[in-house]
């Protein structure tokens, strides 16, 4: 009904009177009165004025469905938004409704207490600041090529950035760069047969409206935000739209038929580490290369100092620049 109601004042220009509304959801008016104060304080700016009505003024800066779907075009990816004001991790609370949700199912929290990052690293997630969402996914190929899934979730931001006039690169397989820094992290987990995929999970965070406080003396020179590099505020509801948009275009042909090579041209197009001198850190152990591209399953071609190729798979590794971060 709030979902209803919500709607129905973004698409009327001027007064809805309470009457009307009432007839035309077949509640009471004074049941709507307890609807329009159930969304003040959500943050809703809703003038009423007696005799003329309700009249939306402005939204909240959240990321609801009602929020969003005005910027999205998607079937299925971000139909079905579960919003929370706080969690302890997106990935987490995907994990337990996973088998029972629809595939395109998204979980965003407003903050997360305990965002997780890849390799057992923890996320920071402050509230309100940054976009903090998991997809639930479902496609039916086999497991060994899930890894490759996390390049369409990179590609997906990217071209979101894009669209928001923001240039970013893609350090594969799963960072989001500007200025040498990390503005998105994706971490993708599974669940599967030996098989069979029972489901994946998407976690992406993207550093939106973040200042430098928000971020940890070790993260300073590593991480950064969107609002830092643009200099103001970014609007989270369009990019998360546009970002799920893309997400579904270059998913469908993954899903229907392992196809990702549209994902591929835009990982070779943007990537920030073909033809650089990387640092390869497995563990305790670390090589250095030459990174030569992307083949078309999704793998970084590596050259070593002796001239040997290494096809790296998206797994348990770490890609640095050889002087820092990148
Ligand atoms: C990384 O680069 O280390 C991956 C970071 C992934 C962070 C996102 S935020 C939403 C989702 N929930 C989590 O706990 N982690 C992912």
């Amino acid at each position: 009904m709030k979902t209803k109601i919500i709607r129905l004042l973004k698409n009327s220009d001027g007064f809805l009177s309470g009457e009307n509304i009432s007839d035309e959801f077949g509640v009471s008016r004074s049941a709507i009165w307890k609807y329009m104060n159930t969304l003040k304080e959500e943050g809703y700016k809703i003038e009423s004025v007696p005799r003329k009505g309700y009249r939306l003024i402005s939204s909240p800066d959240i990321l609801t469905l009602e929020e969003v779907e005005e910027y999205m075009n998607t079937n299925f990816i971000g139909r079905n938004i579960h919003y929370f004001n706080s969690l302890s991790s997106t990935n987490t609370k995907a994990k337990g409704i996973a088998i029972q949700a629809k595939e395109g199912t998204i979980i965003v929290a407003e903050e997360q207490i305990r965002g997780k990052g890849r390799l057992g690293r923890s996320w920071t997630s402050p509230k309100g600041k940054g976009i903090w969402m998991s997809i639930i996914l479902k496609p039916r190929v086999d497991p060994a090529k899930v890894a490759k899934i996390t390049l369409i979730g990179a590609a997906a931001v990217n071209q979101g950035l894009k669209d928001i006039g923001i240039k970013s690169y893609i350090k594969w397989p799963n960072d989001i760069i500007i200025d040498g820094k990390k503005v998105c992290g994706i971490l993708t987990e599974m669940s599967c047969e030996l098989n069979m995929i029972n489901y994946v999970i998407m976690g992406i965070g993207i550093n939106v409206n973040l200042g430098r406080e928000d971020f940890d003396d070790e993260l300073i020179d590593k991480a950064t935000s969107l609002k830092e590099v643009v200099g103001e505020e970014i609007d989270r509801k369009k990019l998360l739209a546009y970002v799920l948009n893309h997400f579904e275009e270059l998913y469908i042909p993954f899903k229907e038929s392992g196809d990702i090579s549209k994902t591929i041209q835009v990982c070779r197009r943007e990537s920030i580490l073909i033809g650089k001198e990387v640092r390869i850190i497995n563990g305790d152990t670390e090589k250095s290369g030459k990174v030569l591209g992307i083949d078309n399953e999704g793998q970084l071609i590596v050259e070593h100092g002796d001239g040997s190729i290494e096809e790296l798979f998206s797994g348990e590794v770490s890609i640095r620049g050889m002087e820092g971060y990148l």
